[in-house]
């Protein structure tokens, strides 16, 4: 039987639709709906559909939205894997595999250096290349705990999508120095407030100027779980915005029990937090110990083109290393074998085999892409087995260049 792998044509929506139906039910996920999703989505339409025909029926599909992710201070462009779908009488035959292997070659193609996705099970995802890239700490606390501030008189709520205008200034400012944020479209906006119930709390500094927001909505209480504050992206370009916003929350105590937080691993909440115990946390208990946040990780990313990526990345000033860089992808033959990086002058400079370098490395596609997103150090994939390398004692060297913050992404797809 022979399978092929092509973008899909507005002629093919019913038989996507009829796919999109029994790979993802739920209340109001009719055919008709579903059209709807694949051709007008924030994040792209019918152009991003990718599909497996096998004799006039089309067995598989995904969507390879192009995206673009800050990384090193830089834009790259990546593609966003998402709505994988197999048809419900077609599993267990590999064909989930086989078609992102497809999509990967064919993003490479069109020009994407890396590729970002949510998996179902990540070991499936990790077989294909993709190693886990970003973790939150999810807290669940009274608003009390937030240090009250006088800034919080210069918060003022709107409603989303109407505030947009309002807060994507700040969003925009505030990514670049990220890692993993995607550079957002006016479209891609959408997806923040597409659930409904969406409002922005906005701090405005002593002249009135925008400087922090976080976007939130009310979780109403269900049979297993208490009504809750949730804080769904909170972004500040200084000290006194973020004091101000801790401010507005913590002055809504006397109306929420309960604030759901989630914190970049290195923003050093918990410095904010006056009792780290919280006691609506389950946990396994351990001896004197008690839980204080729960780690979520979600986002996995693989790079596409290995020398393209590492031309495009930025690395931290210090003295310049040359490394040898031996790689194996099983599903992009283009990335495998040796060329050598230097890093120098806070670029990478990427050149074929030969000629001398400082260190050499051999390691597989998965943990070489969460070196380059800042997953992993290069000492720790040593550590753990994930690389070798000729010199170890080079390798803290190259983790000083390679050093972003660690990364994370707020929007999904
Ligand atoms: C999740 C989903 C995409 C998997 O599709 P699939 O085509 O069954 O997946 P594959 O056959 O490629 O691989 C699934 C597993 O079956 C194994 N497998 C493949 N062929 C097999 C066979 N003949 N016998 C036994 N196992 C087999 C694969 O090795 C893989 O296991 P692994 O991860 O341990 O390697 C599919 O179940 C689906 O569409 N689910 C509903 C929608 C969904 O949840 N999508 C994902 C979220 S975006």
């Amino acid at each position: 039987m022979s399978l092929v792998f092509r973008y899909a044509e507005t002629p093919d929506l019913p038989r996507i639709a009829e796919l999109l139906v029994h790979s993802f039910p739920g209340v109001g996920h009719t055919t008709s709906r579903w059209e709807q999703i694949i051709t007008d989505f924030p994040h792209g339409g019918i152009e991003t559909a990718w599909v497996a025909e096998e004799n006039s029926r089309i067995v598989a599909m995904c969507r390879i939205y192009r995206l673009d992710q800050w990384i090193s201070g830089v834009v790259i462009p990546i593609m966003g894997l998402g709505m994988v779908a197999i048809s419900a009488t077609d599993r267990r035959r590999g064909l989930a595999g086989r078609l992102v292997e497809s999509a990967l070659i064919k993003s490479r193609q069109r020009g994407d250096l890396a590729s970002v996705l949510y998996p179902f099970r990540d070991s499936f995802y990790r077989k294909l290349g993709y190693g886990m890239a970003g973790e939150v700490q999810q807290f669940l606390l009274p608003p009390g705990e937030f240090p009250d501030h006088p800034g919080r008189k210069r918060v003022r709520i709107v409603p989303l999508p109407e505030g947009r205008e309002l807060i994507s200034p700040i969003y925009d400012q505030w990514a670049p120095a990220q890692t993993g944020q995607l550079r957002r479209s006016v479209r891609a906006w959408e997806r923040v407030w597409e659930d409904g119930g969406r409002y922005a709390a906005v701090y405005h500094n002593e002249s009135g100027d925008p400087e922090g927001y976080a976007v939130f909505h009310y979780r109403m209480a269900t049979p297993t779980e208490g009504a809750a504050l949730d804080i769904e992206e909170i972004i500040w370009l200084n000290r006194e915005a973020r004091l101000g916003l801790y401010g507005w929350i913590s002055s809504l105590s006397d109306q929420w029990r309960q604030v759901i937080y989630r914190a970049h691993p290195d923003e050093a909440f918990t410095e904010h937090v006056n009792t780290l115990r919280q006691p609506e946390l389950k946990a396994a208990r351990w001896h004197h110990w008690f839980p204080t946040s729960v780690t979520l990780s979600g986002p996995m990313f693989r790079l596409l083109d290995v020398d393209g990526a590492w031309a495009a990345r930025r690395v931290r000033p210090g003295p310049p290393l040359t490394v040898e860089l031996e790689v194996t992808d099983p599903q992009i033959p283009g990335n495998e074998g040796r060329r050598v990086l230097t890093l120098a002058d806070g670029e990478v400079r990427v050149a074929p085999e030969g000629g001398a370098a400082d260190l050499r490395m051999s390691i597989g596609i998965e943990p070489l892409s969460r070196i380059y997103i800042g997953a992993l150090t290069p000492s720790a994939a040593v550590l753990s087995g994930l690389a070798t390398v000729d010199q170890p004692e080079l390798s803290t060297w190259l983790d000083a260049l390679l050093a972003v913050p660690r990364p994370w992404t707020f929007d999904r797809f």
